[in-house]
């Protein structure tokens, strides 16, 4: 078990991708701490990896909401009395072509995906900088590096993590944090279920692996990233794609 005694905030814990995070930490010892705006989805995944051994807190919150944010991580730290790991893991994607998407749709995917980051990462950098450890890693998607039609704001948001993540991960490499993004490509989650056949098939044939992506695909590579293995790599961005995007 590499992650006992460590402590891991995941966000948007309750399903997906950030499920299968939750519960391989949860295996390789670290408690972990689950924020999401789906609360009974997220007691019941606490649940499930306490009946299985592991060490969890649910946090029902909005990333979009600074105080609930600091508030669960003072949550954390009051609980744990430290935060080790912070996987910014919840997601929207509201699209539409560029010419008909109304402002709101811009607006509710900016909120999530890249203020929600803002202010988690702000409730956890302090202590990790204080502690001289600290592993952040961000989804962000392959839509971000190659871009994707009806996902402007999408793209754009998840284009924005890399910036955000660079950045970051030049101010607070001489403390022992490290700050990275993982980029998956497409994914079986509730997530893409929605694409329609057609497009699903179009990505299928461009996809050299010729299969999409599942959840624990992408939770080994956050695992990675977490680990003492990792400990020399800042400021990255791991492509789990399948070769869609090289
Ligand atoms: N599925 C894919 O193909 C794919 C590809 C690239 C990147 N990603 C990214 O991976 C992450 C997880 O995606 P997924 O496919 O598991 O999605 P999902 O929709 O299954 O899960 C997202 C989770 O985020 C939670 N969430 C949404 N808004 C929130 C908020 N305001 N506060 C707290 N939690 C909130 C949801 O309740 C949900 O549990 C997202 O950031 C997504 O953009 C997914």
């Amino acid at each position: 078990m590499i992650f006992q005694d460590r402590v891991t905030i995941v966000t948007g814990a309750s399903q997906g991708i950030g499920e299968a995070i939750a519960r391989l930490f949860a295996r390789e010892g670290a408690t972990v701490a689950l924020l999401d705006i789906q609360k009974d989805k997220l007691e019941a995944l606490a649940a499930s990896i306490i009946s299985e051994g592991g060490k969890a807190l649910a946090l029902p919150a909005d990333v979009t909401r600074s105080d609930q944010t600091a508030a669960a991580a003072a949550a954390v730290l009051k609980a744990c009395g430290r935060i080790d790991h912070l996987v910014n893991n919840a997601g929207i994607t509201r699209d539409g072509l560029f010419l008909r998407m109304k402002e709101e749709d811009w607006d509710a995917v900016m909120a999530v995906n890249l203020k929600g980051v803002f202010n988690l990462t702000k409730a956890v950098v302090r202590p990790m900088v204080q502690a001289h450890y600290g592993r952040i890693v961000s989804l962000s998607s392959i839509a971000g590096q190659m871009g994707n039609p009806s996902q402007a704001n999408y793209a754009a948001s998840k284009a924005g993590l890399i910036g955000f993540s660079k950045s970051l991960a030049r101010e607070i490499a001489s403390r022992n944090v490290t700050v990275n993004c993982v980029a998956p490509g497409v994914i079986t989650t509730a997530m893409t279920a929605v694409l329609p056949e057609s497009v699903q098939k179009t990505f299928l044939d461009i996809i050299p692996m010729g299969r999409f992506g599942e959840p624990a695909d992408v939770a080994a590579a956050v695992r990675f990233l977490c680990s003492e293995d990792a400990a020399y790599i800042t400021g990255q961005v791991l492509g789990i794609n399948g070769g869609m995007y090289m």
